[in-house]
């Protein structure tokens, strides 16, 4: 078991007298210190207007955003850096790819599928796709426990499929998507396939190549960087076909009054200044989950899971939704406090200095789709260890308590 929490300074830095129990890194993981200074020592030594100025001070800067880039093409195994379109989050890669790859190339006829497991940020770009083009919107349904049988998948990856957009991990279910046979199917008929790995590049090692997923999405954020930085990769040749999303500055190679040309790829899809700052706190978390290695860092949180399922399956008032097998889970538990709200829970473990979500997830069919409409969440990092847990536990029972039950 990882005992790193005096890695990040949040923890001593947050309450002199409180004791926080951060149980929501699926929201946003806290930084390590290294993070926290490699942004802030951008700022302090490196700060310009990156791909701009041919000053020594202009050349850090660009340096320092290529060097990232360069760095997350290693981390997750791209051919090219300029696979590698830095947005500001998943949200923004999944609208660049609705409005660059979905807007253009499909129409009537076609079809968008995605799963009722999607975050919203993986959905409403491919709701406003189809209603704009005409094609249609189709979704994989799973079993309770967050799995696709092979007949659902090979019934609806069928012709007429041009674009799959599925989660690696859910944020919900903390299940894994069967991507490899998601794949194998949706290449026989030429569909692409995106990947929504926000809630997997944490958790697990990601390598585009043996994936062979034709896009994939994160944030910077939930993998101990800052916030204001995700990634889009996307093959090159798909990127290279793709009109720009969003235009201005930076993204073009010659304007006239009425026509422009566009820089290649990937400033072709960067437009305006770009978050150098966070750009150098991405590299510096990647060197810090390299340090850590993901070897430690899955068995840390596979521990940490087997720790937390049994401990919740023993409370005979909590509902856990999705597998109870904690192999099958990442990050995420999902569950209801019998006979109590979500928020009222969340509110009483925040009394206690516990953190957790409670809501939708951001997952509005999905909560239909398990006759939910909210339940609580409680989501791991690295920093995170079983004490946390018999903490969260603890309180939970003075849930039960405060809200008039004997047990
Ligand atoms: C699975 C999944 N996809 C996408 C997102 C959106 O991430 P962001 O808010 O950083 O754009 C989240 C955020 O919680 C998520 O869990």
């Amino acid at each position: 078991m990882l005992t790193i929490s005096d890695q990040f300074p949040l923890f001593k830095e947050y309450s002199a007298d409180k004791v926080l129990t951060y149980l929501d890194s699926a929201a946003t993981a806290q930084k390590p210190l290294s993070v926290i200074q490699a942004e802030e020592q951008y700022y302090r030594q490196s700060n310009a207007n990156p791909n701009r100025g041919i000053y020594e001070l202009d050349l850090r800067a660009t340096e320092i955003h290529e060097t990232a880039r360069q760095k997350v093409a290693n981390f997750i195994g791209a051919e090219f850096p300029e696979e590698i379109i830095f947005t500001q989050n998943t949200t923004e890669a999944f609208n660049l790819l609705a409005y660059s790859y979905g807007m253009p190339f499909l129409k009537e006829g076609n079809t968008i599928l995605i799963t009722v497991m999607e975050h919203h940020s993986n959905l409403i770009p491919w709701q406003r796709v189809a209603k704009a083009t005409g094609a249609k919107l189709v979704y994989l349904y799973p079993d309770e426990n967050g799995h696709f049988s092979d007949e659902e998948l090979q019934s609806k990856i069928c012709d007429g499929v041009k674009l799959v957009s599925v989660h690696h991990v859910s944020n919900v279910m903390g299940t894994l998507s069967p991507i490899a046979k998601i794949t194998e199917l949706a290449h026989q008929i030429g569909a692409v396939v995106a990947l929504d790995s926000a809630q997997s590049i944490p958790h697990m090692p990601i390598n585009v190549k043996e994936l062979d997923v034709d896009f994939i999405a994160f944030s910077g954020h939930k993998m101990y960087g800052p916030m204001g930085i995700g990634v889009l990769y996307g093959k090159k040749e798909l990127l290279e076909k793709m009109p720009p999303f969003m235009s201005g500055g930076d993204m073009i190679d010659f304007v006239s009054e009425q026509e422009s040309t566009y820089a290649p790829l990937p400033r072709k899809f960067e437009s305006g200044t770009r978050n150098v700052g966070a750009a150098a706190g991405l590299s510096a978390a990647i060197d810090y989950m390299q340090d850590l290695g993901y070897d430690k860092i899955t068995a840390h949180e596979e521990e940490l899971m087997v720790y937390a399922m049994n401990r919740l399956t023993k409370l005979p008032f909590i509902t856990i939704y999705g597998t109870k097998n904690p192999k099958e889970r990442f990050g995420v538990i999902s569950f209801n406090v019998n006979e109590v709200h979500p928020h009222d829970t969340a509110t009483i473990l925040g009394n206690d200095e516990v953190a957790i979500r409670a809501g939708h997830h951001c997952a509005q069919p999905l909560m239909r789709f398990l006759h939910l409409t909210a339940c609580c969440r409680l989501s791991f990092g690295v920093y995170n260890t079983t004490k946390d847990i018999d903490t969260l536990v603890e309180s939970l029972k003075t849930v039960r308590r405060i809200m008039g039950f004997e047990s």
